[in-house]
């Protein structure tokens, strides 16, 4: 990283709500910029990987690159839920191909078939001849990795922060959407946008655009004046909304113990990498994984109370045009950054969670001073159910 861009990135993430402006438009694109991010915060942080509804059985994995790693989370034979490299342990070839699978016995390398277990022991390798392979030597490294709601994280780092830390004080507020009920878990194809991925994070987790980018879709049903910020800091952020539609006349076919609930959703934005929208009925997000300095996969995915049936609902349709909106606007946006004349404007109240955002980015780059925990006006209707 440039010296100059170094501090003018410090300066930009430690400003204060209210001072804040649109971060300098080089830091969106430069490489130089992207690789300590790459490092510390998606190579030394709680990444969320998939739902964990997905790996009911022995052998079940997904497998994802986490900015050029390759990881896996697999189910053992013994039940356990593992996070190993999934870089075969002969000549690096990825093991597992990407997605979801199941891995059978053992895994099986494409290359020459060097073999380990579900749990990253080396098994053995053919045609080795006089050569002694040291089955020590030669097992898959493995990861920390953890589950909270139903959601699989995994941490890259030597000696990860514990993950009860990252969501402290989170489920206080998640109680009254009762998650425990959603068993059921659906993830759609990845999705490539021209884009750097603060961007579309920045653009995931602001209500402010609402009204504009998504006047026909999202804006019917979760406008933006009605949009707030629940609680958060730059640990994790949750924002919050009425949902505008026929929920008041569902609310008697509803049978959890929270009525007051029916007819809010909350955006929890648990960084890097997670934005997942929570209202009664379920759970929705999408998973943000950048690939390099001006580009990011993006893979939808949900929990509900009952299996998906059918991806070509109009609930899915709906998925997939506001995200085409969404991936269209970050796109433009990507393309304003390579301005060497402009320069962006102060940060609006509603943007207040980009401010969390880069507190966080902030403690992780440059060792800032974590900002304290803030509270909205509305942070009690979901603390404190009537
Ligand atoms: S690279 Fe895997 S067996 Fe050779
Ligand atoms: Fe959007």
């Amino acid at each position: 990283m440039s010296q100059s861009l170094m501090t003018a990135y410090k300066d930009a993430v430690a400003t204060p709500i209210g001072e804040a402006r649109c971060l300098p438009f080089a830091l969106y694109h430069d490489r130089s910029v992207f690789a300590p991010e790459a490092e510390s915060l998606f190579h030394n942080d709680w990444v969320f990987a998939c739902a964990e509804a997905k790996l009911a059985d022995a052998g079940d994995y997904f497998a994802l690159e986490i900015v050029r790693e390759q990881v896996v989370i697999i189910r053992g034979k013994d039940g356990e839920l593992r996070a190993l490299s999934n870089n075969c342990r002969h000549r690096g070839t990825p093991l597992l191909d990407l997605g979801f699978g199941n891995a059978g016995k053992n895994i099986v390398c494409p290359y020459h078939a060097w073999t380990f277990d579900d749990k990253g022991s080396f098994r053995g390798a053919p045609f080795a001849g006089e050569v002694a392979i040291e089955k020590d030597d030669h097992c898959l490294p493995q990861y920390a990795v953890a589950v909270w709601k139903g959601l699989v994280f995994v941490n890259l780092a030597d000696e990860p922060q514990p993950f009860s830390e990252r969501i402290e004080g989170l489920d206080a507020y998640l109680e009254v959407f009762e998650l425990d009920r959603f068993q059921h878990a659906y993830h759609l194809e990845a999705e490539y946008w021209n884009a750097n991925w603060k961007l579309a994070v920045e653009n995931g987790i602001e209500s402010y655009h609402l009204f504009k980018v998504h006047k026909e879709t999202l804006e019917t049903m979760t406008p933006t004046k009605q949009a707030y910020y629940v609680a958060g800091s730059s640990e994790w952020t949750l924002t919050g909304g009425a949902i505008k539609d026929e929920r008041s006349t569902l609310t008697k076919w509803l049978t959890g113990s929270h009525p007051e609930a029916y007819s809010q959703y909350v955006l929890l934005f648990l960084p890097p990498s997670l934005i997942a929208v929570i209202d009664y009925e379920g759970m929705h997000w999408i998973q943000i994984l950048p690939t390099d300095a001006e580009h990011c996969e993006v893979i939808p995915g949900g929990l509900s109370q009952q299996p998906v049936k059918n991806f070509d609902s109009p609930e899915f349709q709906f998925t997939h045009a506001f995200l085409a909106e969404d991936k269209e606007i970050c796109e433009r946006v990507q393309r304003g950054m390579h301005s060497q004349k402009g320069e962006g404007g102060k940060l609006v109240s509603l943007e207040q969670i980009l401010v969390d955002f880069r507190h966080y980015v902030g403690n992780r780059l440059f060792g800032t001073c974590p900002e304290p925990f803030r509270e909205g006006e509305r942070a009690a209707l979901f603390l404190d159910p009537k």
